[in-house]
């Protein structure tokens, strides 16, 4: 197949499996449309494409936490005239802690960017993709989106809905040439745990996690040829499967202990994924200057 002319979009393509799946769709020759908030990691990673491989990379620098993310997003593709054969929604995050603990407002957040802007893009992109009877989704969902997460409630609630949003969609579309295609990796070496503030629980301390690589060529993979739904990784296939099995009260059980703070002295505490590691270094450094700017401006109070 001649990917040449061919356009993805492609969120959250800055760290994690997001980066690995724009370093895919570029090998293939596909043109990008890059989106993330962080216009320097989205410039690093275009930077770094264009340098490689003979395509056009476009960038969007966007907050899906907003309400009007993916019309925004849509508005400034139409206006590039360019056609979208792939959409990935990638970008997601999680909170770690017990629900009552924390603002509702963190909450709101994450049903805009886990469920709202990924429900937008989809109705956006996938209209014109149904008007052309052509085109490509991936939603990448959780394993979590089978396994009722305590400590993480609100997030695995939200990938349950992509997982439940999609097949219902894959169903719709059947007669089509349209395909949705979900993905549902387990956890994985990127900053997703350090942003939801759980790198401190046994799942990311004790446990072997997936690499982001092998989950993106498992995601590329079964979009390419329409599948509908891949599960990344032998052991997390084996969890999905139980998940069938058992009661909904014991799979919270199960994840509750692996949610639980780590009592072990050694254990992971440093992402190893390359584009993740800049991704955590470059939120370092932005809370490290914020920081400055309050303690300049709190002596300026002082002045
Ligand atoms: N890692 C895991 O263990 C795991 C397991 C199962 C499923 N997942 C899912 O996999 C997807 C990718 O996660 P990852 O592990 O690759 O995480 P990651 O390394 O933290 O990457 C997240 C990406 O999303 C972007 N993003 C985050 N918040 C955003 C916002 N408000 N607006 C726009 N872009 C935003 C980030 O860039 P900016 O920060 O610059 O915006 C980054 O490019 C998520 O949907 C996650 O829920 C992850």
């Amino acid at each position: 197949m001649n990917d040449k002319n061919k356009y993805a979009l492609i969120t959250g393509a800055t760290s994690g499996f997001g980066y690995e799946f724009a370093k895919l769709f570029a090998a293939d020759s596909y043109n990008l449309i890059l989106v993330a908030r962080s216009n320097e990691g989205l410039e690093g990673v275009a930077r770094e494409l264009t340098s490689q491989y003979s395509i056009d990379v476009k960038t969007i620098a966007q907050d899906l936490f907003s309400p009007n993310a993916a019309e925004e997003v849509y508005r400034t593709v139409s206006s590039w005239n360019v056609t979208v054969d792939v959409l990935v929604n990638d970008a997601g995050q999680g909170e770690y802690g017990k629900f009552l603990d924390y603002d509702l407002d963190r909450d709101i957040d994450l049903i805009q960017l886990n469920i709202t802007a990924v429900v937008g893009l989809t109705k956006y992109f996938g209209k014109d993709m149904a008007a052309r009877n052509s085109g490509k989704i991936l939603q990448v969902a959780s394993l979590l989106s089978k396994y009722p997460t305590p400590l993480m409630a609100v997030y695995a609630g939200t990938k349950a809905f992509v997982l439940s949003f999609s097949e219902a969609l894959i169903n719709e579309l059947k007669d089509t040439n349209v395909t949705v295609t979900v993905l549902m990796p387990g956890a994985a070496d990127t900053d997703f745990f350090h942003k939801a503030g759980a790198e401190g629980t046994v799942i990311y301390r004790e446990t072997e996690l997936s690499d982001p690589t092998d989950v993106a060529k498992d995601g590329y993979e079964a979009l390419r040829s329409g599948e509908s739904k891949v599960v990344s990784g032998a052991k997390n296939k084996v969890q999905a499967a139980m998940s069938n099995m058992m009661p909904d009260s014991a799979l919270a059980a199960t994840m509750r202990k692996q949610m639980a703070p780590s009592e072990k002295e050694e254990g992971r505490s440093e992402i190893t994924h390359p584009a993740s590691r800049t991704e955590r270094e470059r939120i370092q450094e932005s809370i490290g200057k914020a920081d400055g700017d309050l303690e300049k401006h709190e002596d300026h109070a002082h002045d």
